[in-house]
């Protein structure tokens, strides 16, 4: 299980304190799948850095399996199951894509046909990719599924996903969804998706809404849905507000 304890994340600069992340308090009870939503800049990737110790709180407690772990560096993190796939993921020059889902899945040689099966459930068509090179030459959508991939290989018992529909055809985000569905089906893990897709809204046992660094709002997706179709929780949605000079 995880539990994030008052957990608040700000950067100073001369104008002043910002509160990135202010005060959140949040469980997620192993094999749920909680899914973090909200307007753009309300903190979710900030959260999902300070979960896979990628940022350092300025207060607060992430505790993992009972474990504190708030100080604990990215590489202890993985070590205990936490695997984090990136809003943008890096490239790598000179490594295939074969090779990454190697390394992700710890194994020293993993067969082929289960590398295949790992780029099959992201979507894509794993005879064309698992011996390209994770260069420019993919496009974003392209990383952002091997990425997930490696996410998957991972076997983890925390999954982080930062916006994985982002850059991705409709017909490889079904897939995706679809493993999702599965993923969660089995209760084996626990995930934190970072989404704004209905259809993977739909799939969660509980959505935070995260804006101006807090949770505006949790519940099931029948709680939490019919507020963010209004477009409440956001300012700047709101009738008459006037931008500042
Ligand atoms: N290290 C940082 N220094 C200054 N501002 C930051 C830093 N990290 C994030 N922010 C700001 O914090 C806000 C929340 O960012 P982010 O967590 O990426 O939001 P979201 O993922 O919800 O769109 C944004 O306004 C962003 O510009
Ligand atoms: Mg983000």
């Amino acid at each position: 299980m995880l539990e994030l304890q008052h957990l608040s994340y700000s950067v100073s600069s001369p104008e002043g304190t910002n509160e990135i992340v202010n005060d959140v308090s949040l469980t997620v009870p192993d094999g749920t799948l909680l899914v973090l939503t909200g307007p753009n800049g309300g903190g979710k990737t900030t959260l999902a850095k300070l979960i896979m110790g990628l940022a350092e709180p300025t207060e607060g407690t992430v505790v993992w399996n009972g474990e504190d772990i708030t100080h604990l560096s990215i590489t202890e993190r993985a070590k205990r199951g936490i695997s984090y796939g990136f809003q943008q993921p890096p490239r790598f020059k000179g490594i295939k894509v074969k090779d990454l889902l190697s390394i992700a899945s710890g194994k020293r040689l993993l067969r082929r046909s289960e590398a295949c099966e790992y780029l099959t459930r992201v979507g894509l068509c794993a005879a064309d990719y698992i011996d390209r090179e994770v260069d420019t030459s993919l496009s974003g959508g392209e990383v952002k599924r091997i990425e997930i991939a490696t996410v998957l290989a991972r076997e983890s018992g925390l999954l982080i996903l930062d916006e994985p529909e982002a850059g991705i055809d409709l017909w490889s985000f079904s897939r995706l969804t679809e493993t999702f569905r599965q993923l969660h089906e089995k209760r084996e893990r626990s995930m934190i998706i970072i989404s704004h897709q209905e259809r993977i809204i739909s799939l969660a046992d509980e959505i935070a809404v995260v804006d101006h660094g807090r949770i505006a709002k949790k519940g099931s997706a029948a709680e939490v849905f019919p507020s963010i179709m209004a477009g409440t929780g956001s300012e700047c949605l709101k009738e008459g507000t006037v931008c500042p000079n």
